[in-house]
């Protein structure tokens, strides 16, 4: 079957009084990162985003701030999530269209299954709903 976005939980180190301290290291993830990126300086009015990816896997956080997350899935199926916490990241598999909006402190934090390569990107939407036609997944 194939894989379904998700939340997943990461545990914090530290406390009240010290701070806290979240780890992201290759033996706990559900991919090898090879690439990590950030997103900030975001205005509330932009929305981001729109493409999906042929193969990339992603894991996000909303280091600071919050971020809505909305995903579509090749049946047109959609989800939103709301990113808050800088321990929890949403796992993102291939195939999904997304929509990104940032609260105005809000830091992306993405950890990657590739390297960037801009051919990988699908960023017609159209070219998008016919992977449903062509029942590639
Ligand atoms: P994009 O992935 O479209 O950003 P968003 O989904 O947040 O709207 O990337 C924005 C631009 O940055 C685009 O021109 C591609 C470029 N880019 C890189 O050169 N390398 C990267 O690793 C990423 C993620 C983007």
């Amino acid at each position: 079957a194939a894989q379904q976005p998700r939340l997943i939980e990461f545990s914090r180190l530290g406390d009240t009084t010290i701070g806290y301290l979240t780890v992201a290291q290759n033996s706990g993830l559900p991919f090898t990162v090879q690439r990590v990126y950030w997103t900030y300086s975001v205005s509330d009015e932009v929305v981001r985003g729109h493409h999906a990816h042929k193969e990339l896997e992603q894991i996000i956080f909303a280091v600071s701030g919050e971020i809505e997350f909305t995903l579509e899935d090749i049946w047109g199926k959609q989800t939103t999530y709301y990113l808050d916490k800088p321990n929890v990241g949403l796992y993102i598999p291939r195939l999904y269209w997304r929509t990104i909006k940032f609260s105005r402190d809000a830091v992306l934090l993405c950890l990657a299954s590739l390297e960037y390569i801009e051919e990988e990107y699908i960023r017609d939407y159209v070219i998008f709903s016919q992977l449903k036609q062509m029942g590639s997944k």
